[in-house]
């Protein structure tokens, strides 16, 4: 089973494009945020308990959501031919202790593709979305400016981790949909 990461800034395109390889591919998606929206939803125990942290722009606390992940990751069976991760690891914490766990069952990441651009784009992005889709983390712009801060503050590290493993794959995220896909599947193919 072949096992992708997809990270980004929010905005930067994760799941726009995690949906087109789930469609070229016939891959698995598992994106935490969209796992915890639904929790939320859902008014879960779950959802109730972590409902603050996403509306407010901030991040779940990292031993949650690689409980969230390995639980939902146990559930895939063998035949599943490839799984992306959107949005997890987030923080060098959570990469660490997620490598932790592939390795116990010998497995680990294939490639960390890295959706790049800048902050400007990402911005235009997520201020676009909150008017057509009313997403909660998106509706007020200190809310949007709190998650490009913790996203800067995280990321330095995160990408250092995956650099030295030698797992990065930058792709600029500024492109149309179709030209950043076209970059992600020469990294897949
Ligand atoms: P999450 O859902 O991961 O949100 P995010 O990182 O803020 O990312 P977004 O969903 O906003 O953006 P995206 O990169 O998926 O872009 P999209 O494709 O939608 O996390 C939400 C929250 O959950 C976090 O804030 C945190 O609270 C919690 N959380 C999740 N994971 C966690 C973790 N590991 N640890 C701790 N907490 C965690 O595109 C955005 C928009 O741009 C769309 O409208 C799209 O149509 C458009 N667009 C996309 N690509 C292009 C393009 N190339 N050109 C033009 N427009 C484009």
């Amino acid at each position: 089973m072949r096992l992708f990461v997809l990270i980004g800034g929010p905005g930067s395109g994760k799941g726009t494009q995690c949906q087109k390889i789930v469609e070229t591919f016939g891959w698995k998606h598992l994106s935490t945020g969209e796992v915890f929206r639904d929790q939320i939803r859902r008014k879960t125990k779950l959802g109730l308990e972590i409902q603050h942290c996403v509306h407010g722009g901030n991040l779940v606390p990292d031993d949650l959501v690689i409980k969230v992940v390995e639980e939902a990751l146990s559930h895939y069976p063998d035949s599943t031919s490839g799984i992306l991760l959107d949005g997890f690891p987030r923080t060098q914490y959570q990469a660490q202790q997620f490598k932790r766990y592939l390795g116990k069952n010998g497995q680990d990441i294939e490639k960390v593709i890295y959706l790049e651009a800048p902050i400007e784009i990402l911005w235009k992005r997520l201020k676009k979305r909150g008017l057509e889709d009313g997403r909660a983390d998106d509706l007020e712009e200190k809310k949007i400016r709190h998650r490009m801060k913790l996203y800067e503050q995280e990321t330095q590290s995160l990408l250092n981790f995956y650099q030295q493993d030698k797992k990065l794959y930058p792709v600029p995220a500024d492109q149309s949909v179709e030209e950043v896909f076209q970059d992600i599947q020469h990294l897949i193919d």
